[in-house]
């Protein structure tokens, strides 16, 4: 038995520190013979000296069988052994470092390092994992060539790089240790082929437990898609005879682009028309491209260091979400992303967890895998592109990959290549990379005499650890119409470089502003713009994303309006929304975005924002009777738009049919407000689907069907990501007072797997993102609920604790009563033993 004590060392790592290694591994040997409980690594490390210093490897709950360097067993004065390092006194310029380790990957329950799911071994090494498999200098900025040789009674052996023979893999890309992997068990492959535009013939593969071959289908497309993708847009190709994709059941993250062995969370591999939803096909059709594209983004080209991590992610985020768009509606996958970055990223931004989009400091790098560094990241990259052009972008990128293949990189690197390529100053665009928050562009605008002038002014606002901040480069797209809708003025890039700008034109009539066009910035903006505008633009603007941001300010407005001064809701919205509801011309995805009202999550952070102190039960009420109010203006046209949007012919998760049943399902939520459920019964019990199933099944629950949960339960029971959806929307659409007695009872349930993360955010997640007014109930049992969950999850998963205790990072936006409960609820937590995740993410969120 190992020592499971958490690792509570709370040393803060900082990127001014940053010095590269004085002894190096060029070349790692590793056997490995698998065992549950007695696992043995041996590892040679081929080593070379590049600087003065001692060495010092990284290894973590190792058990050490054996330690000899050049074939000479180590005397105990030339070493120390620590729990987390193996320092070497006086080593040779050049030698062979051979160490034996034992581990036992049934225990692992981190999900961090060698663990087993399901009987198959896997691995997981981003960022810091690899260090629990065997000593090794566990950092991006040290390469090697790696040859692997497993040994297990168990049919499939596979790691990264090429099969040399039975068990026996060649790596010839030097690689960090974060993207090795290893995977063993009883798989079944769907296998097909790619030739590159190089002429390279490749394998590829997707693995998975029997029994869920039938599901590979649209993950093999996506693939085949994203590797033609990447060399015509980016000119890169794939550099392996072979590809291989795994399915695992339990994983703490998406999925991970270990070089040529992609490992991926099976709800983002696997799917079927009768077990997926259309957002399920959406995701695995990026995640699939985003892990493939880290091929070159992220594994050609690595990260010198953590404080990098936005330089693969930023950047493959940005290359994900430009291969989907070109897969799919521009359109609709631009005003999704925004959804994301303002759900996820603007909500960090705005609170105690704000970080740059590289941090400079750290206690734990798993804690900063986040919508900053990701999604914020990829607007980073947007914005860059927009300033110095496609031409430029391209040219940069070019240079970028030709200058830096085989190496870990840093920010800096990336810039200076746009910089050399364009001849453009990027210094102050870099502030981008170093400030926090998300910046505040207000607009004010006047019309007189002919003459129109346009001001915009930016701050930025404080937060952790920095104030007082610069102004930044902001590209702010905008263009004009008329009054009548015409569009005047095409659009234009404005980059805003100072606090304040104002542009004046000689008009002949006051114009329409639509400003941001394509959100071109990761900006808040304050602007006041009348109604009749706003109308005129839901109605006429040119730019799709403005079309869906005028009528998504109107809806605010008017739910913000409602809340605070009970406001009616007024014809004039309501009609805005049935002329796009009903508008053929329209995509019917594009109408179903318009339809949806903002979240009430969005609604709190805005009433916070205003100065009002939110509360989520009154939200909740509120976006009910508005959608209530939507539902009695279009009465009469609902049923023929459900007819319209039908989708004859079986299932395709093509991105047209996906917008129609997505209209469909907005439409059917509003039919239940009205018939208290007949058409969602009529809808489940006739779906052949589960985008159908699902969009039905939530309106049901939500309508109090006493029988839904129980039938879907009888007919999946046996489907593992079915039933997570199952455990999410039995939370998310229950009634706020009964959602955490809900959630309680689920997590007593004999299916509830503590050990899989899918499972548990299904339950935890359903309740604080899925449902706000549940989760805030004031008698603070949601708190209280996550709270000792928190505590459970961090013995065994201190990674997936940390990463849901951010659900309280919003705590100050709320009432005294309720900020008290949570701040009791944390410091409760803080008196305990946590892990080092843990203790840093609760320190932080109370600041
Ligand atoms: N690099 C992976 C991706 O973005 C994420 C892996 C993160 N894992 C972790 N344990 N922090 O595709
Ligand atoms: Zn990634």
């Amino acid at each position: 038995m190992r020592d499971a004590a958490p690792d509570q060392s709370q040393t803060v790592i900082h990127l001014a520190d940053y010095a590269p290694v004085p002894v190096t591994v060029t070349h790692v040997d590793l056997h490995l013979r698998l065992d549950p409980l007695a696992t043995e690594v041996s590892a040679r490390l081929t080593c070379r000296r590049q600087g003065p210093g001692v060495m010092v490897l990284n290894g973590e709950g190792l058990d050490m069988v054996s330690l000899a360097i050049d074939g000479v067993p180590l005397e105990a004065s030339r070493y120390m052994l620590t729990d987390t390092t193996l320092t070497l006194h006086d080593v040779p310029d050049a030698f062979l470092l051979e160490t034996v380790a034992r581990i036992a990957p049934q225990e692992n329950k981190a999900l961090e390092g060698l663990y087993m799911s399901n009987g198959m071994y896997c691995t997981q090494c981003e960022a810091e994992g690899f260090r629990k498999i065997t000593w090794m200098l566990d950092r991006p900025d040290v390469m090697a060539t790696y040859d692997v040789e497993i040994e297990a009674d168990l049919p499939v052996l596979l790691s990264n790089g090429d099969e040399v023979a039975p068990g026996k893999w060649h790596d010839p890309w030097p690689k960090p240790t974060y993207l090795f992997a290893l995977v063993a068990g009883n798989l079944v492959a769907t296998t097909d082929q790619f030739t590159t535009c190089e002429g390279r013939a490749v394998t590829l593969n997707i693995w998975v437990r029997p029994g869920d071959e039938g599901r590979t289908a649209y993950a093999m497309d996506a693939l085949k898609r994203s590797m033609a993708w990447d060399e015509t847009v980016y000119g890169r190709a794939y550099d392996l005879s072979v590809f291989n994709i795994v399915a695992v059941d339990d994983f703490n993250m998406g999925a991970m682009e270990n070089k040529g062995l992609n490992i991926f969370n099976s709800k983002y591999v696997l799917a079927s028309p009768d077990t997926a939803t259309d957002t399920d096909f959406a995701l695995i059709e990026g995640i699939v491209a985003h892990e493939y594209f880290h091929n070159w983004t992220g594994n050609r080209i690595t990260c010198r260091d953590w404080f990098q991590l936005c330089l693969k992610e930023g950047l493959t985020v940005f290359r994900d979400q430009q291969f989907s768009a070109d897969m799919r509606s521009a359109p609709v996958q631009r005003i999704g992303d925004v959804l994301q970055l303002r759900a996820r990223q603007f909500r960090e931004d705005a609170g105690p967890l704000a970080h740059p989009v590289r941090p400079e400091s750290f206690v734990e790098i798993n804690n900063f895998y986040t919508a900053t560094v990701y999604e914020k990241g990829a607007e980073v990259i947007g914005m860059l592109r927009r300033l110095v052009g496609d031409a430029g972008y391209a040219a940069g990128c070019a240079l970028y990959f030709e200058r830096h293949d085989g190496q870990a990189c840093t920010i800096e690197d990336w810039l200076a290549c746009f910089e050399e390529a364009t001849g453009r100053d990027l210094s102050q665009f870099k502030l981008w990379y170093s400030q926090a928050g998300t910046p505040l562009v207000s607009v004010t605008e006047s019309y007189g005499d002919g003459t129109y002038r346009l001001t915009l002014r930016q701050t930025v606002p404080d937060t952790p650890g920095q104030t007082d901040k610069a102004p930044m480069v902001i590209p702010v797209a905008w263009g004009l119409l008329n009054t009548a809708g015409d569009e005047v003025r095409p659009t234009e890039v404005l980059e805003l470089t100072e606090a304040e700008t104002t542009l004046t034109f000689d008009l002949d009539a006051r114009p329409v502003l639509s400003v941001l066009r394509g959100f071109s910035a990761p900006v808040r903006l304050e602007y006041q713009q009348s109604d009749t505008d706003r109308l005129t633009l839901l109605a006429h603007d040119t730019d799709p994303f403005n079309r869906w941001e005028a009528g998504r300010a109107l809806s605010k407005d008017r739910l913000l309006r409602h809340i605070t001064e009970d406001a009616p809701f007024d014809a004039a919205w309501l009609d805005a929304l049935a002329a796009v509801a009903l508008n053929d011309g329209l995509d019917p995805a594009f109408r179903a975005l318009a339809l949806a009202l903002p979240s009430e999550d969005d609604l709190a952070q805005s009433l916070h924002d205003a100065g009002v102190v939110p509360d989520p039960t009154a939200i909740h009420a509120a976006r009910k009777r508005a959608f209530a109010a939507v539902a009695d203006r279009l009465a009469t046209d609902l049923p023929r738009l459900m007819d319209d949007m039908a989708t004859p012919g079986p299932y395709t998760p093509e991105a047209s049919d996906a917008g129609k049943r997505a209209l469909r399902a907005v439409v059917l939520r509003l039919l239940t407000t009205q018939d208290g459920g007949g058409a969602a019964r009529a809808t489940y019990d006739g779906a052949d689907n589960m985008t159908d199933r699902m969009a039905a099944f939530t309106c049901l629950l939500e309508a109090g069907d006493p029988n839904v949960a129980d039938q879907f339960e009888a007919q999946w029971s046996d489907d593992r990501l079915v039933m997570d959806k199952w455990f999410m929307a039995r939370v998310a659409h229950a009634e706020p007072t009964r959602a955490v007695q809900i959630a309680r009872d689920l997590t007593a349930r004999p299916d509830f797997d503590a050990n899989n993360p899918n499972r548990v955010r299904s339950v935890l997640g359903g309740l604080t993102a899925g449902n706000p007014a549940g989760f805030h109930n004031p008698d603070g049992s949601g708190y209280e609920f996550l709270a000792e969950w928190l505590l459970i999850l961090d013995k065994s998963n201190p990674q997936t604790a940390a990463r849901l205790s951010t659900a309280f990072d919003a705590w100050r936006r709320y009432d005294a009563d309720r900020q008290a409960l949570i701040s009791a609820a944390l410091t409760r937590l803080q008196g305990q033993p946590l892990s080092r995740d843990l203790s840093e993410m609760v320190g932080r969120i109370l600041g």
